[in-house]
């Protein structure tokens, strides 16, 4: 029999993503967002956004769940996949691409990491598309002293 690779096992990063997007705490926007990363070493991370009622505290669900991923694997922690996915207010995806900051925030851990969101096509229909981290964001700033 073939050996399993749990590295592999589990739902779609994309389905872990919804369900967190469940969770989100976004009684301001009404816009929940989940995000899902996978990192290099084969973990899998997510996170949602958490409003607040002093508007710039809260934050986005990529940054929640890069930041999950750091505090369980370390400094080391490198992105391999990322999925964002948002809920309208009664619980059907919406497209949702991440923000400048988050797009910065992935690049940082991950340039080379495939990005799966929900965006719309020519037509104007819903779709899900996967680019590379670093297209998402040309020149992004790096910090050379
Ligand atoms: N939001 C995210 O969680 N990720 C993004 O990339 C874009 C925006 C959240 C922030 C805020 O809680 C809500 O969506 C509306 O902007």
């Amino acid at each position: 029999m073939a050996k399993r690779n749990s590295k592999l096992a589990g739902p779609p990063l994309t389905d872990l993503a919804a369900r967190a997007a469940r969770n989100a705490y976004a009684p301001y926007s009404a816009f929940h967002v989940g995000a899902a990363v996978r990192t290099e070493a084969g973990g899998t991370y997510v996170g949602c956004n958490v409003e607040n009622s002093a508007f710039p505290v809260g934050g986005c669900a990529e940054r929640h769940a890069i930041a999950a991923a750091v505090a369980a694997e370390g400094h080391a922690m490198r992105l391999k996949s990322v999925a964002v996915v948002a809920l309208d207010p009664i619980g059907v995806p919406v497209p949702c691409a991440p923000c400048g900051a988050c797009r910065q925030a992935i690049i940082e851990f991950g340039p080379d990491a495939d990005v799966t969101f929900g965006t719309e096509d020519a037509a104007g229909h819903d779709i899900n598309v996967t680019v590379k981290a670093e297209a998402l964001l040309p020149g992004a700033f790096s910090f050379k002293p």
